[in-house]
Order: C-alpha cells, then sequence, then structure tokens
C-alpha cells in the first residue's frame, strides 16, 4: 500500500470522523510490513496535525472548488502532499509523484491530474506558509488560544510553542527488576544513550527507540511512561497492605507503577471502557505484578464494590488532554470548547463519589494531563469548598507553594502538561 494513501485515510479518519489517531493511525499502520513505512506514515500523520491551518489554507487556496463528501480524502491527501513539500526533506518529485500515485490507489484516478497539478502549483510557488491571524500563526484553535491567554498570561506563547514540539521518549525503570543505575548501564552496554530524571524511576532516551531493543523490555524491565505520569505512584506513597483504587486506571501505566513501589498492597483498577481495561491485564501480566481489574463505573463504586473503604485513592480523572498535545496533536482538532465545562462537571461527580469511598485518614490523588485550572486548580478549589473533611497537602516539587496543587506545564524538564492535588480525609 502506497505511504501517502493510508496517510489520507487516517487523517480522513480524525478530521472528517472525529476518531482520534491512536485508533485510526494503527488502523492504517497494520497494513504496512516495514519498520520504516510505518515511522514515515506516522510522521506524515502527526506532522499534518501539528499544522493542520497552515497547510489547509494553502491547500484550499490552490482549490478552486472544494472536494466533497466521500472525495474529501483528496483534501487530505493535498494536506499530506503539502507537508512533505514545506516540513520534510523528501525529494520534491518523490513527494508529488507518490501523492499523485496515492490518489490512484484511493480510487479517484479520474482525479490524478488534479492532485498533481495542485501539487506541482504549490511547489512552484512556495511562499511562505500564511499566519495571518492567531489560528494560522499558532496552528491552534481559538478557543484554546483564549484559554491558554486567560490562564497563562504570561506563558501561553511557550506553552504554545512546547505543544508543538516532538517529545522524548521516556521510560520507568522497575524497581522490583532491577535497579535504575543498573538499567543505565544496560542501556549504555547496548549503545542506547540515555540519562536519569529527576524522580527516582524515570530514565530519557537520547533518542526514541523501538521497544524491543530494550533490554528485557519483554520480561518487564522498564516501562514506556512520561516522566510527568511517573510523578502520580510517588505522590500517592502507596504502601504495602493498604487497600488501593485505581479509579480510572486504564491502560494501566500508573497502577502497575503503584505495584512495582508497594507489591504486597491490594490495589483495585477500574476503568469504564472494557476494552481500554483488557490492556492493563496485558501490562500487569509483563510486568508479573498483580491487581483486580473491575470494569466498572467510578461515579458509582457501590454497584461494582462490597468491601472496605480505600487506603488510598487515585483518581487520575478523564479530562481534555490539553497537557499532551506535542503526544496528540489531533486533540487541539477534536476537542471544543464546550468539552470543558462537561469535563469538569464528570470530574467532580466522580470526585465527590470517590471521596465519599476514603477512609478518614485516607489519601485521594487527583490528577489529569491538562493544563487548563477548570479541570485541575479552580476544580479542587471548589471541591475544598464543598467538603469540609479535605485537607489539601502540599508538595516540595510545586512551583508555589501557595498554589492550588501542581500544574506542570507542557516541556517544564522536559515533562507533559498534568497536573496533582493531594487530598488527605480529616
Ligand atoms: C487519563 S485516562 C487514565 C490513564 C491511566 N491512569 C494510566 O496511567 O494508564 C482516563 C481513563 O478514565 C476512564 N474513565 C472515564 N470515565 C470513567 C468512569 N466514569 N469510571 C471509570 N473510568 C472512567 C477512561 O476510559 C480512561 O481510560
Amino acid at each position: 500500500m502506497n505511504v501517502r494513501a493510508l496517510a489520507a485515510k487516517a487523517l480522513y479518519a480524525v478530521l472528517e470522523q472525529g476518531i482520534s489517531l491512536s485508533v485510526a493511525l494503527p488502523e492504517q499502520q497494520k497494513k504496512l510490513s516495514n519498520g520504516k513505512d510505518k515511522g514515515l506514515l506516522a510522521e506524515l500523520c502527526y506532522g499534518v496535525l501539528r499544522v493542520l491551518p497552515q497547510l489547509d489554507k494553502r491547500v484550499s487556496d490552490c482549490l478552486s472548488k472544494p472536494f466533497k463528501n466521500k472525495q474529501r480524502v483528496l483534501h487530505q491527501l493535498l494536506l499530506v502532499g503539502c507537508y512533505q513539500l514545506y516540513f520534510t526533506r523528501i525529494p520534491e518529485h518523490a513527494a508529488i509523484s507518490e501523492t499523485a500515485e496515492a490518489c490512484r490507489q484511493l480510487r479517484f484516478e479520474g482525479l490524478v491530474k488534479v492532485i498533481n497539478g495542485v501539487l506541482r502549483n504549490i511547489q512552484r510557488n512556495q511562499t511562505e506558509l500564511s499566519a495571518d491571524n492567531p489560528v494560522l500563526e499558532f496552528n491552534t484553535p481559538n478557543w484554546l488560544i483564549k484559554h491558554l491567554q486567560a490562564a497563562y498570561p504570561d506563558a501561553w506563547k511557550s506553552i504554545i510553542e512546547q505543544s508543538h514540539q516532538r517529545p522524548p521518549m521516556w521510560l520507568r525503570n522497575n524497581q522490583q527488576a532491577q535497579s535504575r543505575e543498573q538499567y543505565l548501564s544496560q542501556l549504555s552496554e547496548a549503545g542506547i544513550e540515555a540519562t536519569a530524571g529527576k524522580s527516582k524511576d524515570a530514565i530519557l532516551l537520547e533518542q526514541a527507540t523501538d521497544v524491543m531493543q530494550l533490554p528485557n523490555f519483554a520480561q518487564g524491565a522498564v516501562s514506556v511512561q512520561d516522566a510527568a505520569a511517573q510523578w502520580a505512584a510517588w505522590l500517592l506513597e502507596p504502601k504495602d497492605n493498604e487497600l488501593i483504587l485505581d479509579a480510572c486506571a486504564a491502560p494501566g501505566g500508573k497502577t502497575c507503577h503503584i505495584l512495582e513501589q508497594a507489591p504486597n498492597a491490594q490495589v483495585i483498577a477500574v476503568d469504564f471502557d472494557e476494552k481500554r481495561l483488557a490492556r492493563v491485564n496485558e501490562n500487569l501480566e509483563r510486568l508479573n505484578v498483580s491487581a483486580q481489574t473491575i470494569h466498572g463505573d467510578a461515579a458509582n463504586i457501590d454497584s461494582w464494590w462490597q468491601g472496605d473503604k480505600f487506603d488510598r485513592i487515585l483518581l487520575d480523572a478523564p479530562c481534555s488532554a490539553t497537557g499532551v498535545i506535542r503526544r496528540h496533536p489531533d486533540i487541539k482538532w477534536l476537542r471544543q470548547s464546550k468539552d470543558i465545562e462537561e469535563l469538569a462537571k464528570l470530574q467532580s461527580q466522580i470526585l465527590d463519589h470517590c471521596w465519599q469511598w476514603l477512609k478518614p485518614g485516607g489519601t485521594l490523588l487527583y490528577a489529569t494531563c491538562s493544563i487548563l485550572p477548570e479541570e485541575n486548580a479552580e476544580q479542587i478549589k471548589a471541591f475544598l469548598a464543598r467538603q469540609s473533611d479535605a485537607k489539601l497537602e502540599g508538595f516540595a516539587e510545586q512551583n508555589s507553594q501557595d498554589s492550588i496543587g501542581w500544574q506542570i506545564t507542557p516541556g517544564e524538564s522536559n515533562m507533559d502538561g498534568f497536573y496533582y492535588a493531594r487530598l488527605k480525609k480529616q
């Protein structure tokens, strides 16, 4: 299969059908056998989504009338073509001929000449891409720019810039398998350059590497997890023999880290999404740790749990994921302003409900991979106002001791954007 045709199909699924790239991309990648081709396909999809408004404008300006309905996939194909001409080192003649060939493979033989013509036109007039309005200048939707400006009057531009960088690859050392120093030596022996991160298990790879090249990956020596997400288990401070609820657990990165730290804790890992819950089981198995996985609603614990209240609860809440746009650029185009209010409502429902299931003296760690205050500091401020038995505990790591919780912004110490607040029940 032609890689450009597959890229156009994946982008069609995201932009026309609202499917997330983490679902749409593997769907097309499985049609390729060569690893290099799979990499190129990912690069084309991620690249287009990062700079979508600018490419969209350039392509639309070259078309006398827009493609409609099923032909929309040709618009996405032109975005792929335009991206190659502006942002890659692929020789221009190869970019154009391969993209035109993709049009044939997509079964629009009669339009090959149009695709070819538009791309040649773009090649001939490689004018600077337009930055005439904020959406074009920052390749970000207006509503998100406004939210970020309000929340970060000084830093919003650098946050947007960081959200467009290629993210690094972080590993989490499995402290039950070896020490971080030992694993760093193993990496060095394998010729893989890496350094230690701030939290105790974090390892930053100099370059992204296929996991199967990592020493003992299949045996559970390490996991791939951003350093920001690795703070969850450290801040939760799980202990052996405690009863711990991971309320929104899938795919289980944090569940496994909790068990690596406290292998004899009784961990209940719950998720609403049955398919994603299956991935928790796969991760538990690879790391050789065990938890009870339950398909259930964190806002209705009574329906699936008749046991004791919990010593600790991790609530890694469903959120806008605005902190991880550098890893998931499709979020910019799939999320809408109205989602934020709805998400904040859902988060507060789950938070209030989980609180009832926490023992007196217990700890609840609230986490999101969002950078919007509505889902984070404002959410916790409102919670503290309605729950008189809740006390917020600060973290040594947080930037200001006065702030409500710890807001990590994208790129800070090379991490994803994340938020943590630790609440103690009086
Ligand atoms: C941010 S992700 C969790 C990531 C996970 N903690 C990890 O570290 O791998 C949020 C999860 O919440 C789940 N979810 C959403 N609403 C839920 C609900 N009402 N009850 C339980 N899980 C829910 C989603 O299916 C999703 O898997």
